[in-house]
């Protein structure tokens, strides 16, 4: 018997294993680039936690895994007001700061972020994205290490939502409207 799928049918732009390959490259060059002392690596939840969790475990020792909370989309639009929500217990001063990323879009987000960690102490915050959309760019970021370059589309998938759908998908598709709304409808029949 097969099953109706569960999801709309939205285009494929990165497979997983696309991805995960690409992961450990990145965390090929991270390992390469690192100083003596353990990186102190800080995910922008949530949407880069998936992303994050799979390079920790590629890097020598698993550092741990530190959150930070940053928004600054309402649905797929980018509202140009980043909200951040860093705990004190982030032990950044001293250390060598990787912020983890899923996406670089107008740049604010890792901007801030970067201009926060540095501004608190850390030695270095350096920036690993899975994915950048250059064309998006509105304040100029450096970013260290880059996972793909994408084009001005909204995707999904791999931890990245929509109003907290669709994060769980493997790979990352393209979201489109049109097929979402197609999908709902053929799927309430
Ligand atoms: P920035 O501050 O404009 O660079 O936005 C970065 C944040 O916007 C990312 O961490 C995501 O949460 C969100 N974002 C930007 N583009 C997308 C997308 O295509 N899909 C899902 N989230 C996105």
């Amino acid at each position: 018997m097969t099953h109706p799928p569960r999801h709309p049918p939205f285009r494929v732009l990165l497979s997983r294993d696309q991805i995960l390959r690409r992961t450990q490259e990145l965390a090929r060059q991270i390992t390469a680039d690192a100083g003596a002392e353990p990186l102190c690596l800080v995910v922008v939840i949530e949407g880069a936690r998936t992303f994050a969790r799979q390079l920790q475990q590629l890097l020598p020792g698993q550092p741990p895994l530190h959150e930070v909370r940053a928004s600054s989309y309402s649905g797929t639009e980018s509202t140009g007001v980043v909200q951040l929500a860093v705990g004190r217990d982030v032990p950044c001063r001293g250390r060598d700061v990787l912020l983890l990323e899923d996406i670089v879009d107008t740049g604010r987000t890792v901007h801030a972020l970067r201009r926060h960690f540095l501004a608190n102490g850390a030695t270095s915050c350096r920036i690993a994205t899975l994915l950048s959309k250059p064309s998006r760019r509105v304040v100029p970021v450096e970013l260290d290490y880059t996972g793909f370059e994408i084009p001005d589309e909204f995707v999904l998938g791999f931890g990245m939502d929509l109003d907290g759908r669709y994060r769980e998908l493997p790979e990352i598709v393209i979201y489109e409207a049109e097929v979402e709304r197609a999908f709902q409808a053929a799927s309430a029949h």
